[in-house]
């Protein structure tokens, strides 16, 4: 039988602070507390998260959001294996927040600290929640990555392909910018896009015309701008009509290029499962075009919960656990890194996302 094996998970690396106990033993893979706590309304006035307000945030917040964790989970650090802490990537002053915190709790309680890659993270989430057995494709998709990940091992990913610039929830909040749509973009340029007819404005779907699975949202954020212009141009302003018929091009877009793409590292890595992660997860036509793609190609689907797809502790938790059944630990050496690339063999990505470096 499988030792019972509990971890405390800590992260911090953009602009969530979490902290959750997760546990795996005979019962199953158990969240026992955790918390998250959003920085939205401290960055909203500036367009995009500040690192300098994010790692201050961070720092204040870190030690409450580990107690509040501890109580939900009704555990004293005498019950707990281990500390498990996102040591990378992402902003280093958020990084940096949460490694000083894992330290700390390490050398205070004697419990081993266990440095987790944030993307290892998200990837290796599906085996929290649905028992996911290797290999498995995982889709991440987000604010901050874009990124088709085959899984082979808790230590074993390569990279298949992803953006070579904008991240896609990064370009559904730059579209929702430009018109005039609430931040976090995504959920509002959805809600347009159901209204609007997809067909009206011609937008370019980028490097389907290049093989693999590389994408880029860029290009066709500037079409977008492009054709906004031109309706302006003509009829001196925007329409509730046009702006919802400009969202549904634009979303339609992003889903033909991920549907197609998806076929594509599917072929490349032919598995039984994808998996997918990350808030653009939570928009219903790219869920449904991931669904199609599965059906048609005999893959089953999975896409966990959404709280445990977007930035959370549970996921750095539960890597950890990974890790520490391998017998991998660190140490108070343990350093903070901007970028880690979870496939060190791959080569490196252009883009970086608006929420920093995250590759
Ligand atoms: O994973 P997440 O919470 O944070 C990181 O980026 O790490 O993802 C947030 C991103 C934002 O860019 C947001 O606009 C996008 O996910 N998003 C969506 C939807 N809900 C959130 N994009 C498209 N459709 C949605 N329904
Ligand atoms: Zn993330």
């Amino acid at each position: 039988m499988r030792q019972t094996i509990t971890l405390l998970g800590i992260e911090s690396s953009c602009d969530d602070t979490a902290a959750a106990v997760v546990r795996d033993g005979p019962e199953g893979r158990q969240i026992l507390g955790a918390v998250v706590e959003g920085q939205t309304s401290l960055h909203a006035a500036f367009g995009g998260v500040v690192p300098e307000i994010a790692a201050r945030a961070h720092a204040e917040r870190i030690d409450g959001c580990v107690a509040q964790a501890m109580m939900a989970a009704g555990l004293g650090f005498g019950d707990l294996d281990g500390i498990a802490v996102t040591a990378g990537p992402g902003l280093i002053g958020g990084v940096l927040a949460g490694v000083m915190c894992g330290k700390g709790l390490s050398a205070a309680t004697g419990l081993p600290l266990i440095g987790v890659n944030h993307l290892a993270g998200h990837a290796l989430t599906p085996r929290l929640t649905d028992g996911l057995d290797f290999p498995y494709l995982m889709l991440l998709v987000s604010g901050g990555h874009c990124q088709y990940l085959r899984v082979d091992g808790p230590d074993r990913f390569t990279r298949l392909g992803g953006s070579i610039d904008d991240a896609p929830g990064e370009a559904f909040d730059k579209v929702a910018k430009v018109l005039g749509l609430p931040q976090p973009g995504g959920p509002n340029v959805e809600a347009e896009a159901r209204k609007g007819d997809p067909r009206r404005f011609a937008l370019p779907r980028p490097l389907l015309d290049r093989p693999g699975c590389d994408m880029s949202f860029s290009g066709l954020k500037t079409a977008l701008l492009r054709t906004r212009d031109k309706v302006i141009a003509q009829k001196g302003g925007l329409t509730r009509t046009d702006r919802a018929d400009l969202c549904a091009g634009f979303q339609a877009a992003v889903v033909d290029v991920i549907a197609e793409k998806t076929r594509r590292a599917l072929a490349i890595a032919p598995v039984a499962t994808l998996a997918v992660a990350g808030g653009v997860a939570a928009n219903q036509a790219i869920r449904a075009a991931l669904e199609t793609v599965c059906t048609e190609t005999g893959v089953q689907f999975i896409a966990p919960p959404l709280s445990l797809c977007t930035d959370n502790a549970a996921m750095i938790a539960w890597a950890g656990i990974e890790r520490f059944r391998m017998g991998e630990y660190d140490d108070l050496t343990l350093s903070a890194r901007p970028r880690w690339p979870l496939d060190q063999t791959s080569p490196a990505l252009l883009g970086y996302g608006k929420k920093g470096a995250k590759l």
